[in-house]
């Protein structure tokens, strides 16, 4: 980034102003584009989208939103340039400073992410790493504020592995009052290091247990995601096994609050963390969410190219 923009590594490089104050411009750039008008804060630019996982959600909402604030999206693979191994991360983000107005990267290492932006001239924003997905809960936020009508004040219960989705939840609750519930198994447990770094100060609490009941008792929100993530799927079986306890079926939400909302970041594994009866049923908002990946992100973007 510049002295005039800014990078989007993890939800945390927000202050909570920052954060309220973007999800308000969230839904005002998901009215205007439901009004057929939309800023083009990316006229004249070219966002390179990085991505060396698999994606549907955040690839073509990124593609999208870019086109519709005016820019234009070039998907780049591994494949070409093999990041930190043709060349040091360093002069790659030398370079592609160059030509690119923005980068939006997926990949494996959170400090590969920290290292492209550190020396790239232009804004970064993370579409995941396997510790974080700041956009995933940015997004989330909005659709809780959009069902719930707040963002503070509320309990989320978060179901099964704690992955880069459950971390990213506890760094919402780090600056928001959220009082977030892990329900998660000893060996899948999201981090004794990254949750007490995290909660230094933290506006919100975070209980992480393997009592999926009290998990889900009286929650505003109940979430899950898979139980192995992409570039671990060799521990599916094991973690299978170890979460089996923490699916989000109708018995959590029967236990949670009676206007609870379900989400879940997709891809989902029917059957697995969450039944088909859950995710189809009146409570599940997981589509409204999908959508707002859209919304949301292109609020991100404004917000890094500083031109709110
Ligand atoms: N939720 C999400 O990030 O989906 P994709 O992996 O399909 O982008
Ligand atoms: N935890 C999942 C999230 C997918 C959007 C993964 O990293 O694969």
């Amino acid at each position: 980034m510049t002295d005039t923009t800014r990078d989007f590594l993890a939800i945390t490089d927000l202050s909570r102003e920052d954060l309220l104050g973007l999800l308000d411009l969230a839904e005002r750039v998901k009215d205007q584009t439901r009004a057929g008008v939309c800023p083009q804060p990316l006229a004249g630019r070219t966002v390179g989208l990085i991505f060396h996982k698999p994606s549907l959600r955040t690839r073509t909402s990124f593609e999208v939103g870019v086109g519709q604030l005016g820019g234009r999206s070039m998907f780049i693979t591994d494949r070409e340039i093999k990041l930190g191994e043709r060349e040091s991360i360093a002069d790659a983000a030398r370079v592609l400073s160059r030509y690119l107005g923005m980068i939006v990267i997926r990949t494996f290492h959170q400090k590969d992410i920290e290292e492209l932006a550190e020396y790239a001239d232009i804004p970064v924003i993370n579409a995941l790493t396997d510790l974080l997905h700041p956009c995933q809960v940015f997004c989330d936020l909005m659709t809780v504020k959009e069902k719930l009508g707040r963002v503070e004040g509320i309990k989320v219960a978060y179901f099964g592995d704690g992955n880069n989705m459950a971390r990213s939840w506890i760094n919402a609750a780090k600056l928001l009052n959220i009082d977030l519930w892990i329900a998660t198994a000893p060996d899948t447990h999201p981090g004794v290091e990254f949750m007490t770094n995290a909660m230094t100060g933290a506006a919100g609490g975070v209980t992480v247990t393997d009592d999926a009941s009290a998990a889900a008792k009286d929650a505003d929100v109940l979430y899950t995601d898979v139980w192995a993530s992409m570039g671990e799927k060799d521990k599916a079986k094991e973690h299978a096994a170890m979460l089996e306890r923490m699916q989000l079926n109708q018995a959590r939400v029967d236990e949670a609050g009676r206007d609870c909302i379900v989400m879940h970041c997709l891809p989902a594994e029917r059957g697995r963390e969450i039944t088909d009866e859950v995710m189809d049923g009146p409570h599940s908002v997981v589509f409204d969410q999908a959508e707002n990946r859209l919304h949301g992100q292109k609020a991100l973007m404004i917000w890094c190219q500083n031109q709110h």
